[in-house]
């Protein structure tokens, strides 16, 4: 068999066989392996039966028939999957060949499969993909870490098939070892944020004001215009105008109100307590989606207390401008704490995460892509080394502009009984970082008189213990 084709595929779903297509739209000869026929075979039909693309039902026809050094990627579900493609592989690559894992994989797993593998001299690259299946298509965002070497190889093909901003190309190298999935985990946990956000704005301007589906779609898209531009913006304008197939109704009020996950979010949450970095909006997230699936226990609950929604009295227009703004400041308050997670964890794993690429290669592509990235990498390019980007100048002086709707729009929502705890935890994040003396040395004081835990002071170096109310 000959050696033609420049790349390899594992798993032929819509995600792989879209990325294989974006490859050959961008000449390269790619090849993908899928156990079921019908999906190898749908591979090249899709390809319009491109001689540089070709679907095969065993991984020896496709690692046979790879360039060497080989380039195979999985797009394989998280977990054991993941190992055990990698243990069929083995048999069949050699040394100085690069495989690449595109799905959500857990950061440790994939540092255990990077050393693993680095003992049999195969580079081992943890590789976020960010867009969908259309990002998939016609431009994703691409975050690969791991050995540099590795990243050489793939660096043509990547550069070529993501999304591109500004004729910049969506694809940086993100780091040492794991870096790659750690920079995309917190990319889903923000995603997470945002998303909630977002569902609490809708919650607002529904329940508190009345609007109806129309008059919310008008709100997004006019946002989407401005400096709130993002794709979740977009994608939420469009979901108002969505009618339902079945009952002719708007799809979004058919939608049974129980969020599901998938787990990044959770891991992003875990792995800050670990870190011991606050991304309150985040764990928030993750929580208001578990709380989301009891829906039966908050409909019994909602008999018990007295929770209805009284309407918003503030002047309707006053209002939906207070919420934009308020939707732009805690989204911006969403990034600040992924991004000062992902500092810290440069710092600790000894990653070499370069914060400016990161938000350079999410400004396009992603779920998270929006304009205010742009002002992101003005800042790191002014500071590459800024612990949180709440600490550069223009943006505090951009959340200054607007943080009086933040606290308004939380006002009228406690006063009218609307959860909207993400958004709160926004502030609350603002607020306390923003504070150069928090009550915390009553804590020190507590923690000292019942365990001996001793506190620092605030005159001199060192420890210090009282035996209080001796
Ligand atoms: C992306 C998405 C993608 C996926 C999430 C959804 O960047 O393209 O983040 O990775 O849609 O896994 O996560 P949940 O199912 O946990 O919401």
């Amino acid at each position: 068999m000959s050696s033609k084709f420049d790349f390899g595929m594992i798993g032929l779903g819509v995600m792989g066989r879209n990325l294989l297509l974006n490859m050959a739209d961008h000449q390269f000869s790619v090849i993908g392996f899928d156990k079921d026929e019908n999906k190898a075979a749908s591979l090249e039909q899709e390809s319009g039966n491109n001689q540089n693309v070709k679907g095969v039902v065993t991984l020896n026809e496709m690692v046979q028939q790879l360039k060497t050094p080989r380039r195979i990627m999985m797009l394989v579900p998280a977990g054991k999957p993941v190992d055990d493609v990698i243990e069929s592989l083995l048999p069949l690559i050699n040394e100085g060949d690069v495989i690449i894992d595109g799905g959500n994989s857990f950061f440790e797993d994939t540092l255990r499969r990077i050393k693993y593998l680095e003992e049999k001299k195969i580079h081992f690259v943890g590789m976020g993909v960010s867009g969908g299946e259309k990002g998939a298509r016609f431009g994703p965002s691409i975050m690969p870490g791991g050995d540099v070497e590795a990243w050489k190889h793939l660096q043509p093909i990547l550069e070529a098939v993501s999304a591109k901003v500004n004729n910049e190309p969506c694809v940086a190298y993100m780091g040492k070892g794991a870096a790659g999935h750690f920079v995309k985990m917190v990319h889903n946990g923000i995603e997470y944020a945002i998303m909630q956000l977002i569902s609490e704005v809708y919650g607002l301007l529904k329940n508190g004001l009345q609007l109806a589906n129309e008059e919310l779609h008008t709100i997004f898209k006019t946002w989407n215009e401005g400096e709130l531009q993002s794709f979740l913006i977009e994608i939420t304008a469009d979901i108002f105008k969505q009618k339902d197939d079945i009952t002719g109704n708007d799809l979004v009020d058919m939608i049974l109100d129980k969020a599901g996950s998938k787990g990044t979010g959770k891991w992003t949450s875990q792995e800050a307590m670990n870190l011991g970095i606050s991304i309150p909006t985040i764990d928030i997230a993750v929580s208001l989606r578990s709380i989301s699936a009891y829906k039966e226990e908050r409909v019994a609950a909602s008999e018990l207390y007295d929770g209805s929604t009284t309407n918003i009295t503030t002047d309707k227009q006053t209002f939906i401008n207070q919420c934009g703004d308020a939707l732009f400041v805690a989204t911006l308050l969403c990034y600040a704490q992924g991004l000062s997670m992902l500092y810290k964890a440069s710092e600790e794993y000894k990653t070499e995460i370069p914060l400016s690429n990161v938000v350079k290669i999410w400004r396009g592509g992603c779920i998270i892509r929006s304009t205010l990235l742009e002002k992101f990498y003005e800042a790191y390019q002014s500071n590459n080394n800024l612990p949180n980007i709440l600490l550069d100048k223009n943006i505090a002086a951009l959340i200054q502009s607007k943080a009086t709707s933040l606290r308004k729009v939380i006002i009228a929502a406690v006063e009218n009984n609307i959860a909207v705890t993400g958004i709160m935890s926004t502030l609350g994040y603002l607020d306390a970082y923003s504070t150069a003396n928090m009550p915390t040395n009553l804590i020190q004081a507590q923690r000292d008189y019942f365990g001996a835990h001793t506190y620092q002071r605030t005159d001199k170096e060192g420890s210090f213990h009282t035996k209080w109310n001796d």
